[in-house]
């Protein structure tokens, strides 16, 4: 049976390093970090997502608030509203929640958000330094897949040796399945990544050391498909047909399969959110440094 890997514990572990890191921030600097955190619009899961984050700084003591904008915002008034937090100096990080409603043209905002307060690390900035690895801001998701694998199989001490291990990563979005790549690739694993033009999947996924799901259909991933021993990142966030909350993966078949999974909810979703704080909090000391430099 495999172990299942705790988000949970450890998102809040990570959260309260980031409280007591951001504490220490506000005492050095007189200030505490700032993170803005904008809605366009009423989808009911970016509403509920835009709150807890919210929600989440104010606990670690972040500074900031979550701001609402009507469907019917124009492109200009979304693009001034993130000039006005580029401009403000006390606001370390900008996050604009995708996906935008109709009619918004979401790269032409990512590219107006300072990379310096990019804490989703969408501006292509960011991506490219991410592709060349030179470091910036890494979207939070995958950096949380990544932090799961290392605090839950590293040995003592030491980060998790990934080099040559096959990962193969479901879905190539720009938020999960590129920057999770690249994070993989960095850590000399070897990446594939699969889509749905991807020729039989299953057969793919048997072959993967560790399989991360990132495709948004309610448990496509079979136990199956799972090669004996690999570990199983399921970022998949979803309703079956009976409107429960579950992952791309079939947790209960994979659970038989693997050697490690991660649950929905309760495994990456609550990493998302402590990472997206400790980004902010990197921001706020990079962009400090950057001040003070000569
Ligand atoms: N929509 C789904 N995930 C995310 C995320 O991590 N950041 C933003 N801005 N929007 C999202």
């Amino acid at each position: 049976m495999a172990r299942i890997i705790d988000g949970k514990a450890l998102a809040a572990t990570t959260r309260a390093r980031v409280a007591e890191e951001a504490a220490a921030f506000t005492r050095e600097h007189g200030r505490a970090p700032g993170l803005e955190v904008v809605l366009v619009g009423e989808d009911p899961a970016s509403v509920v997502y835009t709150r807890n984050k919210e929600k989440a700084a104010a606990e670690v003591g972040i500074r900031g608030a979550l701001h609402r904008l009507p469907a019917s915002a124009s492109q200009r008034e979304l693009l001034e509203f993130v000039a006005r937090l580029n401009a403000d100096d006390a606001v370390d990080g900008i996050l604009v929640q995708l996906p935008l409603p109709k009619g918004l043209d979401a790269d032409a905002i990512l590219d107006a958000i300072d990379p310096a307060k990019d804490v989703d690390g969408f501006h292509p900035l960011n991506a490219g330094l991410l592709a060349v690895g030179r470091g910036g801001l890494v979207p939070c998701t995958p950096k949380g897949c990544l932090a799961l694998l290392d605090h839950d199989l590293a040995t003592e001490g030491e980060p998790l040796d990934l080099a040559g291990k096959h990962a193969v990563v479901i879905g190539r979005s720009n938020i999960v399945g590129k920057p999770m790549a690249q994070l993989l690739l960095a850590r000399n694993a070897t990446v594939t990544i699969a889509h749905s033009r991807t020729r039989d999947l299953p057969a793919l996924c048997r072959e993967a050391d560790i399989l991360v799901a990132a495709v948004g259909r309610a448990r496509m991933v079979r136990g199956g498909w799972l090669k004996a021993g690999a570990i199983v990142l399921d970022v998949g966030i979803n309703r079956d047909a009976d409107g429960k909350l579950c992952g791309d993966v079939d947790t209960t078949e994979a659970l038989s399969h693997a050697a490690a999974v991660t649950p929905v909810p309760g495994g990456v979703g609550p990493m998302t959110i402590a990472m997206l704080l400790s980004n902010t909090l990197l921001a706020a000391r990079a962009r400090l440094a950057a001040s003070a430099a000569p």
